[in-house]
């Protein structure tokens, strides 16, 4: 059994039902003993386990890998998985759900539809216009092992969702397609083996619901948990597609 630290910690939590019409956005409170190495995700299945079973929230993996148990932390979007208790001085934290997507329940949300929404939108797949089927014996194709890198450290987004809840353009404008999926397009960008022109990104993305809508705030490259170069991928959107279109 582990020892306590000596803090009780207050958790305030938003419960919402959306399935359940009699259901109102309320914030209720709920304490506990912290311990040491305590998550902010080992504490929400405590209260899971001795307090409210019917309290909902998202995880799987528990290592920061999944991108499922994102929500907001006393304000800001971080991964309830990778989040100690110990590093807020203060013992009441608020938990709500992020914004942006579809709400299922307490604090959990739909990540899920709005990334295939967004995958769709920029086919995050590799579009090989030499032919449209695949040839399983074909051997693969050479890489560069910098090319191989660089595409590499551009697909280590784990779709949490966090860059779109905190992103102050997504907030007013649902339409802006946002951080995660520039990060697709600019790994597409990188890649050989997709043969799509720079035209058709531009036709894809260059206007106001894709990278010339972005007004810099950052809040994708403060948040993501991923530590992924945002702004300087946008930025090479940017270029890319003007300097082709001339
Ligand atoms: S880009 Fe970062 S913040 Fe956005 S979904 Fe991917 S990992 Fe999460
Ligand atoms: S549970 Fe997978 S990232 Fe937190």
């Amino acid at each position: 059994m582990q020892h306590s630290t000596g803090r009780i910690l207050t958790f305030e939590i938003l419960r919402f039902n959306p399935q359940n019409p009699q259901s109102k956005p309320k914030v209720v409170c709920y304490q506990l003993e912290e311990t040491p190495g305590m998550s902010i995700f080992i504490a929400l299945n405590e209260i899971r386990e001795k307090q409210e079973p019917s309290l909902q929230f998202d995880f799987v993996c528990r290592a920061g890998i999944c991108g499922s148990c994102a929500m907001v932390i006393n304000g800001k979007p971080m991964l309830a998985c990778r989040t100690q208790t110990k590093t807020f001085e203060h013992p009441k934290i608020t938990l709500m759900p992020m914004p942006v997507f579809e709400l299922i329940g307490d604090l959990s949300v739909n990540t899920g539809k709005a990334m295939r929404e967004m995958a769709e939108k920029v086919e995050t797949w590799v579009h090989d216009k030499r032919q449209d089927w695949v040839d399983i014996t074909r051997l693969e194709e050479k890489m560069e092992p910098e090319l191989a890198d660089q595409i590499y450290e551009l697909d280590r987004c784990i779709e949490c969702g966090i860059c779109l809840a905190a992103c102050g353009t997504k907030r007013m404008r649902e339409d802006f397609l946002g951080a995660v999926g520039f990060m697709k397009v600019a790994r597409f960008l990188a890649d050989p083996r997709d043969h799509r022109e720079e035209d058709d990104f531009y036709d894809l993305l260059g206007n106001d619901k894709g990278v010339f809508g972005c007004m810099s705030l950052m809040g994708c490259e403060d948040f993501c948990p991923k530590e992924l170069p945002h702004q300087q991928q946008i930025a090479y959107i940017r270029r890319k597609i003007l300097f082709a279109t001339g």
